[in-house]
């Protein structure tokens, strides 16, 4: 899978992308994540890529031309199966998202920043458009490393163990099952005896229902879910 992402801000995505799974993922050649600074599209000498917007109000928009520019250079490598705006006003983004770009073989991820894109760049080139959460950030790169984190770890072989993500929170919309590591005994507390039993049928018994129990208790609203 090739991600493309196109941004202001390009040292704000460094560590995210070189570190831990989404490095790992790189380094295996699984996938491969390219940042573009917009300002290469800049419209004039001094790298204007932003404006003021037309109505007034304050805070800039980021001007059609550079934008227009970098999305059809980067298309001429490779049609995009997706070109994907990150913003908060876009749908918000859930695993079964995540799951389906996973599948994907090109996207490019549009970080907005200052007041957003301008709008006909939206409805010329974006074909969806995601917010991370019904907060607001300072731009676009810190939810294009969550969605690009999210989408990285589903490719098959990143995970070292295979099948872990399947057992994520969320992935049957339900939540994770407590775990627990060594001591057996720690401060007067127990691991759950079953934990200990060595039977794997009722260990994955337990574990479901722990997780039905965590999901009814924390998030009521993903049991009656799509
Ligand atoms: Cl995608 N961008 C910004 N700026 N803020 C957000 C967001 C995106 N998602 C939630 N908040």
């Amino acid at each position: 899978m090739k991600i493309d992402v196109l941004t202001v801000l390009p040292e704000l995505l460094e560590s995210p992308f070189n570190h831990s799974i989404l490095k790992r993922a790189k380094e295996k050649g699984l996938l491969d994540i390219h940042v573009h600074h917009l300002r290469q599209w800049a419209v004039n000498d001094y790298g204007q890529i932003d404006d003021y917007q037309f109505g007034g109000g304050a805070g800039m928009v980021m001007m059609p031309e550079p934008l227009a520019k970098a999305i059809e250079d980067l298309s001429n490598d490779q049609p995009f199966d997706e070109i994907i705006y990150v913003t908060p006003d876009g749908q918000r983004l859930n695993q079964k998202i995540s799951n389906s770009l996973s599948l994907k073989g090109n996207i490019l991820i549009i970080c907005g920043h200052y007041k957003g894109i301008d709008q006909r760049i939206r409805e010329t080139y974006v074909t969806m458009e995601i917010s991370i959460g019904d907060y607001v950030l300072s731009g676009g790169e810190l939810a294009a490393a969550v969605l690009v984190d999210s989408i990285g770890r589903l490719l098959p072989g990143v995970l070292n163990d295979e099948t872990s993500a399947l057992f994520d929170s969320f992935q049957d919309n339900l939540l994770a099952p407590p775990v627990y590591t060594r001591p057996a005994e720690w401060r007067g507390k127990k691991v759950p005896d079953i934990l200990l039993s060595g039977d794997p049928k009722k260990i994955e018994d337990w574990q479901y229902d722990e997780s039905v129990r965590r999901t009814e208790e924390r998030r009521p609203d993903l049991l009656d879910g799509d």
